[in-house]
């Protein structure tokens, strides 16, 4: 399978190493209301909880690592070099830790804060707050995580694009395409003749726009899934 590769990740690809997941039974917003933590209106209404909110999954970053499928798709990079990106609605930093370089954060990083008053970003790994003065301004009262919240646009979708109209393979794992536009996603890959694979623990709701469909733990299907890619280049 020559030709160039999209593969874009969800939190279902995170899932093994720790990181919880949105909408699964137990998942966050089962456990938060995303209105309260994941808007820019929540954020002007309660600062403190939005912080406290990221502050605990920022600090759990410490506490998990790479898993099988993180690992696989750094080397499939490595591996079919300038042919492959890597694009992830997830904010933790899985992907950098197991070795992926040509990485799109659309949904933005836990590891980043994004000052609102002069729009500079910051490597962030401590604790946020808006009493946090800007390292760049010196501003307090406009920090906040570097994160895309419900109702704003998502990063690099140019890059994105142009990746997607141009890729032989787009591979999603781990995503239940529920968010838009990621969800849509497989349509502009089909759309351009891309051989189109969903790699899920269970049926996404977008499960029939996909040529090809594999079922299963992303820690096992997509170290398989690599395999047969590398071996049938
Ligand atoms: N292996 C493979 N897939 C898994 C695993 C696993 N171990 N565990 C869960 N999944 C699947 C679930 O079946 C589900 O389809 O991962 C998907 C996770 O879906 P969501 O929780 O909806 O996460 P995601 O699709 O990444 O959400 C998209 O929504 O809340 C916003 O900005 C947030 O980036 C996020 C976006």
């Amino acid at each position: 399978m020559a030709g160039s590769i999209v593969i874009l990740t969800g939190a279902g690809v995170s899932a093994e190493s720790g990181v919880e997941t949105f909408r699964d039974k137990d998942g966050l917003w089962s456990k938060f209301d995303y209105r309260e933590v994941a808007t820019p209106e929540g954020f002007s209404a309660n600062p403190a909880l939005v912080h406290t909110f990221y502050n605990q999954r920022r600090e759990g970053l410490a506490k998990v690592a790479p898993n099988a499928a993180h690992v696989a798709l750094a080397r499939l990079e490595r591996e079919r070099s300038d042919e492959v990106t890597l694009v992830t609605q997830n904010i933790d930093d899985l992907h950098e830790r197991a070795g992926s370089r040509n990485l799109i954060h659309m949904h933005g990083e836990l590891a980043k804060a994004l000052c609102g008053r002069c729009g500079m970003r910051h490597d962030w790994r401590e604790t946020l707050s808006t009493q946090v003065p800007c390292p760049a301004c010196g501003k307090t009262g406009g920090m906040r995580p570097d994160v895309v919240w419900f109702g704003e646009m998502p990063y690099h979708m140019e890059r994105i694009y142009e990746a997607l109209r141009a890729c032989d393979l787009f591979i999603a794992i781990g995503t239940s395409g529920n968010v838009y536009p990621a969800a849509q996603f497989v349509q502009e890959a089909g759309r351009a003749g891309a051989h189109t694979v969903e790699l899920n623990l269970e049926p996404s709701e977008t499960v029939s726009d996909f040529g090809e469909v594999i079922h299963g733990p992303a820690s096992r299907v997509a170290p398989e899934y690599v395999d047969r890619v590398l071996r049938a280049k």
